[in-house]
């Protein structure tokens, strides 16, 4: 599933483990699977955005939004490039991304570690660094990447890819700081194993968010075990290497957001959207 975001952030003395100047503080946002799956596209997706803006989230910092599985035709073209579908997003992702951006927010990307995402997709495995020019081309800049279509071979090693799913993550970090290098653009990097792996131990080495939890589900009792799951992992958190929760709340389109908790020191405060 997937919405997103909201983070449990703790912020420790110590040194940021994996300091490339990008996600310091939390991504706040939104993120379309758990209330659209793939039945989503340009309307749905900007009334979304719209929505968000009129209750005054993008304001208090709400202003990610992911396109979650689903954005792509399942077939590559000719020279390997991802192609947005063309019935979701009649204008392309350039133009709606700008669109987007008009109302303060900024689309970002999921991918995927293997050959495939969960619903069929291409994955980047392979095509890191192609991948990353391509959401850079629509104006994305943060990536929610997933193991999902290689899940039943990932433990240890899957055959397809020989290689694990911490050698899959890490390429992708690799291929972020090679196209920081050339462009100057630095992908936000979410890892998404939904905790299998413990990625609270080993997440802030390559990235700045990794997903404690498994996907929400709309209503209390999933909610309340993701926060119970948190409060056990908070201590991995420092700054810029936090966990990503996945809250809902009921709004108009199922928007689902978040709820932040944010503590520094002794002193904390909660936002509550
Ligand atoms: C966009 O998607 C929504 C469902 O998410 C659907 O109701 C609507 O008909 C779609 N619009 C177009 C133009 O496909
Ligand atoms: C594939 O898509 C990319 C990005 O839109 C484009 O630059 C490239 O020309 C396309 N390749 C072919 C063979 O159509
Ligand atoms: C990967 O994607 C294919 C194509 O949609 C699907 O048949 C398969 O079940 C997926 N595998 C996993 C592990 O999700
Ligand atoms: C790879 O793993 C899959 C799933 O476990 C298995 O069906 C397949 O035979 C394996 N292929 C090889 C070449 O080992």
């Amino acid at each position: 599933m997937q919405l997103v975001i909201g983070t449990l952030a703790y912020m420790a003395m110590s040194v940021a483990a994996f300091n490339n100047g990008v996600g310091e503080l939390p991504a706040l946002g939104y993120d379309t699977f758990n209330a659209f799956g793939c039945d989503y596209n340009a309307s749905s997706v900007a009334a979304q955005a719209k929505v968000m803006q009129k209750h005054g989230l993008v304001d208090l910092g709400y202003n990610i939004l992911i396109l979650d599985d689903c954005y792509a035709l399942k077939e590559r073209n000719a020279t390997g490039h991802m192609v947005a579908d063309p019935t979701k997003f009649p204008n392309g992702l350039p133009a709606f991304s700008a669109q987007i951006n008009k109302l303060g927010m900024k689309l970002a990307a999921y991918g995927d570690n293997g050959y495939q995402t969960c619903a069929g997709h291409p994955g980047s495995y392979g095509r890191e660094l192609q991948d990353l020019q391509t959401w850079s081309s629509w104006g994305m800049s943060y990536l929610n990447r997933e193991i999902a279509n290689s899940t039943a071979l990932d433990i240890p090693a899957d055959n397809t890819t020989q290689e694990n799913m911490l050698g899959r993550f890490q390429r992708m970090a690799s291929a972020i700081e090679e196209f920081a290098a050339q462009t100057g653009i630095t992908f936000e990097y979410s890892l998404c194993e939904w905790g299998w792996q413990q990625p609270w131990v080993w997440g802030r080495k390559m990235a700045q968010a990794w997903r404690n939890d498994g996907d929400i589900k709309p209503y209390w009792s999933a909610l309340a075990a993701i926060i119970d799951q948190a409060s056990f992992q908070y201590w991995a958190c420092e700054y810029g290497a936090l966990p990503t929760m996945t809250l809902p709340v009921d709004y108009p389109y199922h928007m689902q957001c978040i709820i932040c908790y944010y503590e520094q020191g002794s002193s904390s405060s909660h936002e509550e959207a």
